[in-house]
């Protein structure tokens, strides 16, 4: 089997954990390292190494020996990044949140499309093992109809924290980093709301500190929310006319557990996954190099009609709540 050679686009905090789970897929191997600063992709390479360190993402584009990059900068500098990686027709795995709006994320698919290039975003949640169990039971009618669904993802940011969390022109704001794991979930499972309601409360910057949304059904609904203001749960309930299935702890993560309440009985159980080697990246590296080995151009489990229907929710959510960007 050939090797899948990965770059790596900004230096940055989860492009340090994307790097290490990459050791953990066969046929995956670290070839190149982009940074704005020559020192930073070397340190980031002396952790991680690669063949190539790079002092720019141009020169990162620019290499023959890469076929794929994954972009860990702020979600605010997606579009042009992914912009640069399709123009030189590399295969592109771009971090959550895809882009700022709908626009932008309409943008890049169709130039992937144009360029025949794969492109996928890295909603590592949805190839996890507990996730794909989640789906297996509602599939086998554990849970019955889904009538009500809860989620929310919650963690006070402590200092020193990164300028993208709270600096609007890098998209900002607790929706956009850690609000798309609910509404992910609930498109997911329930599909295009008939109805969105939202509101939130901003931080100093102007941007949402926290965000509250409903997802209105023919007979269901979803109570969604995300903070950087309490340390909640961040968990996720679905509840069905037959039973509940609960995302524990951090369902976005590879550590959750499952819980199962069959009927109208109070048990319960638990269900256990195998632990990941890695913290869980693996798993989205391994599926990104099982379609590049088949030649394909797009996920067809992270297909870019769920990309563009979370963008465009995210952008409901965006008007009814009063969130802005300077590139709407
Ligand atoms: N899937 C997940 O579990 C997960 C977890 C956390 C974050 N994320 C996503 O990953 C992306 C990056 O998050 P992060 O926490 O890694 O951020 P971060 O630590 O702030 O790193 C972002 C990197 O982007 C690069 N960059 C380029 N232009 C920049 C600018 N103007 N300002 C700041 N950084 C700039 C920098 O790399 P160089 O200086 O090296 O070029 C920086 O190190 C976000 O979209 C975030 O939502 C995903």
């Amino acid at each position: 089997m050939k090797k899948i050679r990965w770059g790596i686009l900004g230096c940055g905090k989860i492009a340090r954990k994307f790097a290490s789970d990459l050791r953990w897929v066969e046929d995956a191997e670290l070839v190149a390292v982009g940074a704005r600063a020559l020192a930073t992709a070397q340190q980031f390479a002396a952790d991680f190494p690669a063949k190539h360190v790079h002092d720019s993402y141009e020169a990162l584009v620019g290499n023959p020996e890469v076929d794929v990059i994954y972009v860990a900068t702020p979600h605010g500098l997606h579009h042009p990044h992914v912009m640069l990686c399709l123009n030189h027709k590399k295969a592109v795995l771009c971090e959550k949140a895809f882009a700022i709006n709908y626009r932008e994320a309409k943008e890049m698919i169709d130039f992937a499309k144009a360029k025949n290039t794969f492109i996928m975003e890295a909603f590592w949640t949805r190839l996890l093992p507990h996730y794909r169990k989640m789906k297996e039971m509602i599939a086998e009618g554990k849970v019955g109809k889904i009538k009500y669904l809860t989620a929310e993802f919650g963690f006070i940011p402590t200092p020193p924290f990164p300028q993208r969390l709270y600096d609007p022109a890098l998209g900002g704001g607790a929706l956009l980093d850690i609000g798309v794991y609910p509404i992910f979930l609930a498109l997911d499972l329930l599909g295009k709301p008939d109805h969105i309601d939202a509101v939130m409360t901003p931080a100093p910057t102007g941007v949402d500190e926290q965000c509250a949304i409903r997802f209105q059904y023919k007979s269901a609904i979803a109570q969604l929310f995300c903070s950087f203001a309490s340390n909640l749960a961040t968990g996720a309930d679905i509840g069905g006319d037959k039973g509940r299935i609960r995302l524990t702890h951090r369902f976005h993560g590879p550590t959750s557990n499952l819980e199962y309440y069959p009927g109208i009985v109070d048990t319960r159980e638990s269900i256990d996954f195998e632990k990941a080697k890695g913290h869980g990246y693996e798993y989205e590296i391994q599926h990104v190099n099982e379609c590049l080995q088949q030649g394909l151009m797009e996920s067809p489990i992270l297909t870019h009609e769920r990309t563009l229907l979370l963008m465009q929710t995210l952008d409901i959510i965006r008007a009814k709540a009063g969130i802005k960007y300077g590139v709407d």
